[in-house]
């Protein structure tokens, strides 16, 4: 099975949002993204609206609705956006205030589990599917099948951070445990965080996962050698 590519386009934003001016446009830069290759377009709705605003949301969705995957949180606010924008799929992510970026996956606590069960079931009832960002390790991966998902994305940011070859190759097993484990309880397997063009193709080679989101390292590439090669390169690896 060949492995889908979302490209996760918040850093477009994030450079029109730093002088709050009208380009470069999300939606132009979506379309340049799927005509050069990539499977889905991926785009986080910030509580602090740092970056994708809920406008971009809707006309990417009005263009390629079954293209587009929603990050959110499991906040109350977060769910009603994401009903109203319907998009073909929605992962929940932890979102801490200040962070950078998404710290990891997540943290499965009784509270959580209720919100991001109910957040799931509402999703699931509009035909909305749902992903969970967990950490690769077997008991978040048992819980989100619990909660009914029908998607786990694994995050690879310790994997993408590791600094020695044991380390890696420790965090890669993880995540092709996890991928194991995750197919037998019927979800479907993605993969994302810190992802870029020389550490992709271990995590690639596991087999078995349906989708690489990544964000950062393609954006930053455009900026070198324009978003149609950046995008064809990743997909080449892929
Ligand atoms: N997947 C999830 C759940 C994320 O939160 C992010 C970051 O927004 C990504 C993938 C993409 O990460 P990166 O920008 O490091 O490729």
């Amino acid at each position: 099975m060949s492995l889908a590519l979302g490209v996760n386009i918040d850093h477009i934003a994030t450079l029109r949002q730093a002088r709050r001016a009208s380009f470069p446009d999300p939606l132009a830069f979506a379309t340049l993204a799927l005509a050069c290759g990539a499977d889905y377009i991926v785009a986080h709705l910030r509580r602090d609206r740092r970056h994708i605003q809920e406008e971009d949301l809707k006309r990417l969705c009005k263009k390629f609705r079954n293209k587009i995957h929603l990050e959110c949180s499991y906040t109350p606010e977060m769910q009603k956006a994401a009903l109203a924008l319907r998009p073909y799929s929605v992962c929940i992510v932890p979102e801490l205030p200040g962070e950078v970026t998404t710290t990891g996956g997540l943290k499965f606590t009784p509270a959580v589990q209720k919100r991001v069960g109910e957040m799931t079931a509402a999703l699931q009832k509009k035909g909305v599917k749902v992903s969970l960002f967990v950490s690769p390790v077997a008991e978040d991966i048992r819980t989100a099948a619990k909660l009914g998902a029908d998607i786990v994305e694994l995050c690879t940011r310790d994997y993408s951070e590791a600094t020695t070859q044991k380390q890696a190759q420790k965090l890669l097993q993880d995540l092709a445990l996890s991928t194991l484990l995750a197919k037998e309880l019927g979800l479907e397997v993605h993969a994302g965080h810190g992802l870029d063009y020389t550490n992709v193709l271990a995590v690639a080679d596991i087999g078995g996962m349906a989708c690489m989101n990544i964000g950062f390292a393609i954006i930053a590439r455009a900026l070198e050698v324009g978003l149609p090669s950046a995008v064809a390169e990743m997909k080449e690896l892929l």
